[in-house]
């Protein structure tokens, strides 16, 4: 069953800045990642997963280019994928930790791999790579507040080249990151947050 969103507007339709969503502010304010190994069943079905991937593609890009693309690990295929990947952990110094992190990619449902594409041209590469990350965390932010629980996971099978390999990375690409999305049944406590006093300049002052 699809998500209630509204039709995608036509390519060069006059878009209504939005008016003031208290909803909106009230989830940024209190947003919080789950914990992705205590995922479980349901995840977003086929259509939520499509307007899921709808919402986390609307995001800031210079040049329109499109940096980056989803590759969707479900079902029998994410089982066999994790087993690719345990077969690799072993070869690993750290094998043992290694294995055990796959457990965030086992438990949950749903995981999709948002792959940063940088593309030859006048756009810096770093402009592109920041966009691939805005798609993480809107991908995210648009299933926690459709109700999943997610969370934004690298590990070391993001930078592992025969990780990369199985993925089905091409030269150039990127793991920007494993975004894991089912339920969460308990709630995330809140974690520390910055002062942002000391993060905050006020040029020129
Ligand atoms: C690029 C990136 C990679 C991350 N990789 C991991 C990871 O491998 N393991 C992990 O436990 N958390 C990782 N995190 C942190 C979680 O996604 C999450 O942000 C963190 O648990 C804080 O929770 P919050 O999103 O509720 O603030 C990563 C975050 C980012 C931005």
């Amino acid at each position: 069953m699809s998500l209630n969103l509204p039709p995608e507007p036509e390519f060069g339709q006059a878009i209504d800045l939005v008016e003031r969503q208290q909803g909106v502010l009230n989830f940024l304010a209190t947003r919080r990642s789950a914990s992705a190994l205590a995922l479980t069943e349901p995840g977003p079905d086929a259509a939520q997963l499509t307007d899921l991937l709808r919402l986390a593609a609307r995001v800031s890009d210079h040049g329109k280019l499109f940096p980056w693309r989803f590759i969707v690990l479900q079902g029998k295929a994410k089982a066999r994928f994790a087993e690719g990947l345990h077969d690799i952990a072993k070869t690993r110094s750290d094998a043992e930790k290694a294995q055990t992190a796959l457990g965030k990619l086992i438990n949950p449902p749903l995981a999709v791999a948002v792959i940063s594409s940088p593309k030859p041209g006048n756009i810096a590469e770093w402009e592109q790579v920041l966009s691939a990350g805005a798609v993480c965390a809107s991908l995210v932010n648009a299933a926690s507040a459709a109700g999943f629980g997610a969370n934004w996971i690298t590990d070391w099978y993001a930078y592992n080249a025969a990780a990369t390999t199985l993925l089905g990375l091409d030269a150039g690409e990127r793991v920007a990151g494993y975004i894991y999305i089912g339920t969460a049944k308990d709630a995330p406590l809140e974690r520390a947050r910055p002062n942002l006093d000391g993060l905050t300049t006020v040029w020129g002052s």
